[in-house]
């Protein structure tokens, strides 16, 4: 039987509309609520225990809407959380780092993979973990891992400043150090990445593969709603809610490059820090 409930999907904010895009494409009759924590981003700079905790209080937000299922669309949240909301979520919970490993493991063809994300990211070493566990599970030896922090790149996106002058410098400042360790694979392991993918692609060189973690992320929601037997089949136009909890005119008018498309009107306020959550 058809299962219409909608996918819950959260980020720290506007980001994580790059994973919502990426399930649209590959599952356009799913309906999705999208819960963004505006008001309490960046979690890319935020200790682990306000990580977890502001996760915690978004799942129970979704949880409210009778999702069928929750999608970490943040690097940060679900390099933190992903373990604490796996075993307390009632329905099944996606994140994007196993997921971007995976697709890094089959891209790469020299064993030299880079990780780009915020600092909170990179700093918890869950992303090399991952890679390195992937590598093992696929009997792929001499993998070598480099990573960066590129915090900046966060505000060139929101700032729509992805195709010009400055992101190129700060790209070829945050990535030479990657290229010249002659890696053939990049994970883009922040949802704000993708934006400024033609830059980094510029900077990195055709060689290079660029791993987008939301595209890998949607895979898995599909599989893992297709062979559960959790999609909503034909059962009509799906349904696209958007929640913030900052102001949902500031949250339309820097959704559409994330989205890729415009946001259909009515984007619900909400903040999650009603949620009492032990951590
Ligand atoms: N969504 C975050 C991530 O993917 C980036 C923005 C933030 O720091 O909150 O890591």
């Amino acid at each position: 039987m058809a299962d219409t409930r909608p996918i819950g999907v959260f980020d720290s904010g506007i980001g994580g509309l790059t994973v919502l895009r990426e399930i649209w494409k590959v599952l356009p009759g799913e309906s999705t609520i999208y819960f963004g924590d505006n008001s309490r981003a960046p979690y890319g700079n935020k200790s682990r225990s306000t990580i977890i905790r502001y996760s915690l209080q978004n799942m129970k937000f979704l949880e409210s809407k009778d999702v069928k299922m929750i999608v970490i669309a943040c690097n940060t949240a679900s390099a933190y959380a992903y373990d604490t909301l796996k075993d307390r979520a009632g329905v099944p919970v996606v994140e994007v780092v196993t997921p971007g490993a995976e697709a890094a493991i089959r891209a790469t063809k020299n064993g030299r993979i880079g990780i780009i994300g915020t600092k909170a990211t990179i700093s918890t070493g869950v992303y090399k973990k991952a890679v390195e566990d992937c590598a093992e599970k696929h009997g792929i030896k001499n993998i070598e891992i480099y990573q960066k922090t590129c915090p900046l790149f966060v505000s060139l996106a929101e700032e729509g400043w992805w195709d010009n002058e400055i992101a190129r410098l700060t790209a070829k400042e945050y990535l030479t150090p990657l290229k010249e360790a002659g890696i053939d694979t990049l994970v883009m392991a922040c949802t704000h990445y993708p934006l400024l993918a033609k830059v980094i692609g510029e900077i990195m060189g055709d060689v290079i593969t660029l791993v987008n973690t939301g595209e890998a992320a949607a895979a898995v929601v599909k599989n893992m709603l297709t062979e559960g037997g959790n999609t909503s089949g034909d059962a009509g136009t799906p349904k696209r809610e958007f929640f913030t909890s900052d102001e949902p005119e500031m949250f339309e008018s820097v959704a559409t490059p994330f989205l890729g498309e415009g946001l259909p009107s009515g984007t619900g306020h909400f903040t999650t820090d009603r949620y009492e959550v032990e951590i």
